[in-house]
């Protein structure tokens, strides 16, 4: 078996972050998403994948390599434009050749792996010729969503319906045999102008073939919103296990906490759990729980908590910052002098909600 991980798109949800960066290298507890699919995927016993790429693709190509570092083999796959999930599987054709494959949204974040759902695919003899895993979720209208019958076959799908038939989500991870091949190429774009992955598999439904489908193991988040992204860095922070390689003086380490090498913490308080990056100076701070501070930041006098700060970014004297995400190389900083009304310089699509 053989693996599509989409890592192109456009990421317009998660602007301005994405205006500079790919969605899928977005940290969380300082390890970008799209390494925790790729990590599933080699435990799995996957080796061949193909990752499809797009308007970032350099930064891409330069996080994951030849795949080595995940015991993967790596093929790139580029798509240009994001067409839409079923154009990613009509451009790979050469590299799926006949094999079934597990099609992974690099955004999607899943804490239980995928190894029981690929395993049941690859003894499933010939009774399914595709396999999706659904999740209850309580806003429907944002998803992909099962139409069930009586038995709990898939009998249809819609793509984020007005009026949703049931609460079960696609989630994104999709089991494929070959014959995904003749569906994308029967169905036209939708109204988004996209070809979409829910009209490849309605298709197989219409011509006859077997859709099976099982609720996602455990948590499941796609991160493709900074809420969401917020709460997939709780759920990551909370599997860290203690490890103090940085320096630490004068401070209060509290809960689970990660002081990468090269770090340095003076005068504070962490609270965990928490994750400070390599080469990053924490002074007179307190940082607290559910936070991940990258690398090469600094951060004085500040008070964080539930919160993602990027690499290379300062936070100073700021009292309170809670639910934030702060961009690689941003800087926040109190106002020194008066009027102490607020200064701001933002990039384009950014959120300031200011007190
Ligand atoms: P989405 O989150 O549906 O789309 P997007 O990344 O363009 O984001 P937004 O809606 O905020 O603009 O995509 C799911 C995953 O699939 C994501 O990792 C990007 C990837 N993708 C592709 O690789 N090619 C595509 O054509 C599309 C639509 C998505």
């Amino acid at each position: 078996m053989k693996a599509l991980m989409l890592s192109g798109g456009s990421g317009t949800r998660l602007r301005p972050i994405t205006h500079t960066a790919a969605k899928q290298l977005v940290p969380i507890a300082n390890k970008p998403i799209l390494f925790y699919g790729l990590e599933s995927l080699a435990a799995a016993g996957i080796a061949e994948v193909g990752v499809v790429v797009g308007r970032t693709k350099d930064e891409v190509m330069e996080a994951v390599g030849d795949g080595s570092a995940f015991d993967l083999k790596v093929t790139y796959i580029d798509q240009g434009d994001p067409r839409g999930l079923a154009d990613t599987v009509l451009i790979s054709r050469e590299f799926l050749g006949g094999d079934d494959f597990v099609m992974y949204l690099g955004d999607n974040f899943l804490l239980g792996g995928i190894n029981d759902v690929v395993e049941r695919f690859r003894n499933r003899g010939s009774s399914e010729n595709a396999h999706i895993l659904l999740a209850r979720v309580p806003d429907p209208s944002r998803f992909g969503v099962a139409i069930m019958d009586g038995e709990g076959k898939v009998t249809g799908l819609l793509e984020k319906p007005v009026e949703p038939p049931s609460d079960l989500a696609l989630v994104g991870v999709y089991l494929f045999d070959p014959t995904i091949h003749d569906a994308v190429r029967a169905i036209e774009p939708s109204a988004r102008g996209e070809l979409e992955i829910t009209d490849a598999i309605g298709h197989l439904i219409k011509t006859g073939k077997n859709v099976g489908a099982s609720m996602v193991d455990g948590y499941w988040k796609d991160l493709g919103e900074p809420e969401a992204l917020l709460e997939g860095n709780r759920m990551a922070l909370e599997r860290l296990t203690t490890m103090i390689a940085g320096k630490v003086t004068d401070s209060k380490i509290e809960g689970t906490v990660v002081i990468e090498a090269g770090a340095l913490v003076v005068d504070s308080v962490i609270r965990g759990p928490a994750i400070v990056g390599a080469g990053t100076v924490v002074r007179s701070s307190y940082v607290g729980p559910f936070s991940s501070i990258g690398r090469y930041c600094r951060i004085e006098e500040t008070e964080v908590a539930n919160s993602i700060v990027l690499d290379n970014a300062v936070v100073s004297q700021i009292a309170e910052l809670e639910a934030s995400i702060i961009g690689r190389y941003a800087q926040v900083l109190k106002r020194a002098n008066r009027p102490i009304s607020n200064s701001i310089v933002v990039g384009d699509h950014s959120r300031l909600e200011l007190i």
